[in-house]
């Protein structure tokens, strides 16, 4: 049942949301991935359905049991995690990219495991597909909500990312400071979209889910009237 403490600012909505890391394989016992821990991402599945939405989480691989309310669909790599949210995508009123997906996967992946020789060894890498950027493109897409992870010029880097792939709203998130973002239970960032803004101080992730959600559903039914 949805949280009788909070608005129900998604009465009806479906919202689409992807978390966590994506694994690319390498061979049979190995793969390349990152330290997301899908916390930010279970929290906004949370928050949006207490607000009242149906929630669709396709999350890749992590610790984090999965959300009463809302249905998980479990990936590992960044093609199985576009393969179902393009699935999903059509039915969904709005779509929250939170995912930190591979940019890269292993080209010719070893069917056997591979052996050690040479005292250096490389993969080559391909460029996976960008998840976010498939669906934002598509002519009757869902409210396209991005995440940008920075090190530095963060505004500047996550207002290009909102431009260059179509996103109605993006937040920008810090991952220099050690203390919030990647693995961490609390985070700070600041909201972007196309005509404004607003930061967050730092906090739970859990509040600031709900706080996500809020002005993620103000936004929405911006765009809509
Ligand atoms: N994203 C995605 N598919 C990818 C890469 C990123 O859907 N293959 C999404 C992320 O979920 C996030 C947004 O795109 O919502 C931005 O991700 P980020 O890694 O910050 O940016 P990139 O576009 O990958 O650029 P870079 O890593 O070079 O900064
Ligand atoms: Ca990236």
């Amino acid at each position: 049942l949805p949280s009788l403490f909070l608005p129900q600012v998604l009465q009806g909505r479906r919202v689409l949301i992807t978390a966590g890391p994506t694994q690319e394989a390498i061979d049979p016992v190995r793969y390349i991935s990152n330290h997301s821990s899908g916390k930010m991402g279970y929290a906004l599945a949370e928050a949006a359905a207490n607000m009242g939405a149906q929630v669709t989480l396709v999350s890749g691989p992590t610790n984090l049991a999965e959300p009463v309310w809302s249905n998980r669909i479990p990936v590992t790599s960044a093609q199985q995690m576009l393969n179902a949210v393009e699935q999903a995508s059509h039915d969904h009123d709005i779509f929250i990219s939170c995912a930190a997906v591979a940019d890269y996967k292993v080209k010719d992946v070893a069917a056997e495991k591979i052996k050690k020789s040479q005292h250096q060894m490389s993969i080559q890498l391909d460029r996976n597909p960008d998840i976010l950027a498939t669906i934002a493109q598509q002519i009757e897409k869902p409210f396209c909500v991005g995440f940008a992870a920075e090190t530095n010029n963060v505004i500047e880097y996550a207002s290009g990312k909102m431009q260059r792939k179509n996103l109605d709203m993006i937040i920008a998130n810090d991952v220099s400071n050690k203390d919030i973002g990647f693995n961490s239970s609390q985070n700070a960032v600041t909201v972007l979209w196309p005509d404004g803004q607003q930061s967050f101080a730092q906090m739970d992730k859990s509040a600031l889910a709900e706080e996500l959600i809020r002005l993620i559903a103000k936004q929405f039914e911006q765009t809509r009237s």
